[in-house]
């Protein structure tokens, strides 16, 4: 039987905007009613271009920034509304690893201590019991225990990441969010850091919500996929079926960006060059967000905004080009070419 771990429903998550004295700025929806649930011993893949509103998903999900409608459960707990010393009894169980460790290792302490020190936090460890979790941990993420008295500049990428996942990990959390965790690294570190996380998933059965621009890094570690894009899941599905069969043009254009390891299927493909960027955040357009980088946009996609439409293989997708044909108020155009 699967143990839901976390649970995100209708996530929205919204900067405010600012009145300056000759202009005004809109507030900017980062996360627009984002769904999604997570199962222990289960990776999420969320994928989507810089800005998308992945990292603001992420921070959203542990209260760090505004959220403005939408649950969070985790563990069937409900963390939005909570506070303080409620807040912090539920956090320990959801830990992020960010791209640049420095965010949660401090570079004027020994790593033993930035390990130790959830633990002393939340379990109130001695310094002796202290230690020997952290010798633990660090022989776990494949580093040894003499590494506690080094400081972080003294490794290199990829073992600072190890140093980052073992602190990550010293609660026995059940859900880590990893936020572009391996993005800074070369290919063969990153294969190395998404192995230890696989094994440390399978070992604990910790559920993943793993965050990359790149769908190539997502590939190996993801059990389903969701393609965002700008604020909105776009695609979601099983990850055979995103990878084999993408329905969403933004998903097949990433796709396509991403580079395959069999090199014949890589040469047979085309790369879809997206035009443009990413519209205006404060300022999106009606209808479909991506109708202006799509190749395959019709007039409805520029009017209304589609709906999430089932997939067979598994998963949603929201685009006209698959909406299940109702007799809607706008006709639907033919797609050009
Ligand atoms: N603290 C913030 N204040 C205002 N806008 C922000 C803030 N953080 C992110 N944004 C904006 O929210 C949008 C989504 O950003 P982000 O969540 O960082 O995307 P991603 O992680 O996918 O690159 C972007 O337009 C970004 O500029
Ligand atoms: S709804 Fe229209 S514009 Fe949007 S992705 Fe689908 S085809 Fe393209
Ligand atoms: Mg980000």
């Amino acid at each position: 039987m699967t143990e839901r771990a976390l649970e995100v429903e209708g996530l929205t998550v919204t900067f405010p905007g600012s009145r300056g004295l000759l202009s005004r700025r809109r507030p900017l929806r980062a996360v627009d009613d984002v769904s999604f649930a997570i199962d222990r011993g289960e990776t999420l893949g969320l994928v989507g271009e810089s800005g998308s509103g992945k990292s603001s998903t992420a921070r959203g999900i542990l209260g760090l920034v505004p959220v403005s409608s939408g649950s969070v459960r985790l563990d069937g707990a409900e963390l939005t509304g909570l506070s303080g010393g409620d807040l912090r009894r539920h956090r320990r169980h959801i830990q992020m690893v960010f791209q640049d460790p420095y965010s949660s290792l401090d570079p004027s302490s020994p790593i033993g201590e930035s390990i130790a020190e959830p633990m002393v936090v939340h379990e109130r460890l001695g310094r002796g019991e202290a230690q020997s979790r952290v010798a633990e941990l660090l022989d776990r993420v494949g580093l040894r225990a003499e590494h506690a008295r080094r400081y972080p500049y003294e490794f290199s990428g990829g073992q600072r990441q190890r140093v980052a996942i073992a602190r990550a990990i010293a609660l026995r959390p059940k859900v880590v969010i990893c936020d572009e965790a391996v993005s800074a690294l070369d290919v063969s570190t990153q294969n190395q850091v998404i192995n230890l996380l696989q094994d440390l998933r399978d070992e604990f059965g910790i559920g993943y919500l793993f965050v990359a621009h790149d769908l190539a890094v997502v590939r190996h570690i993801s059990d389903r996929v969701a393609v965002m894009y700008l604020g909105r899941i776009v695609e979601h599905g099983p990850a055979e079926r995103i990878f084999g069969a993408p329905r969403h043009p933004y998903t097949e254009a990433l796709l396509s960006a991403s580079p395959v390891p069999h090199p014949a299927r890589q040469r047979e493909r085309t790369r879809i060059v997206l035009p443009g960027d990413l519209p205006d955040p404060r300022n999106p357009p009606p209808g479909c967000t991506f109708a202006s980088r799509c190749a395959h946009v019709m007039d409805v996609c520029r009017v209304e905004m589609p709906p999430v439409t089932q997939v067979d293989g598994g998963g949603e997708v929201r685009c006209h080009l698959h909406a299940t044909p109702v007799s809607v108020g706008v006709p639907r155009a033919s797609t050009p070419g």
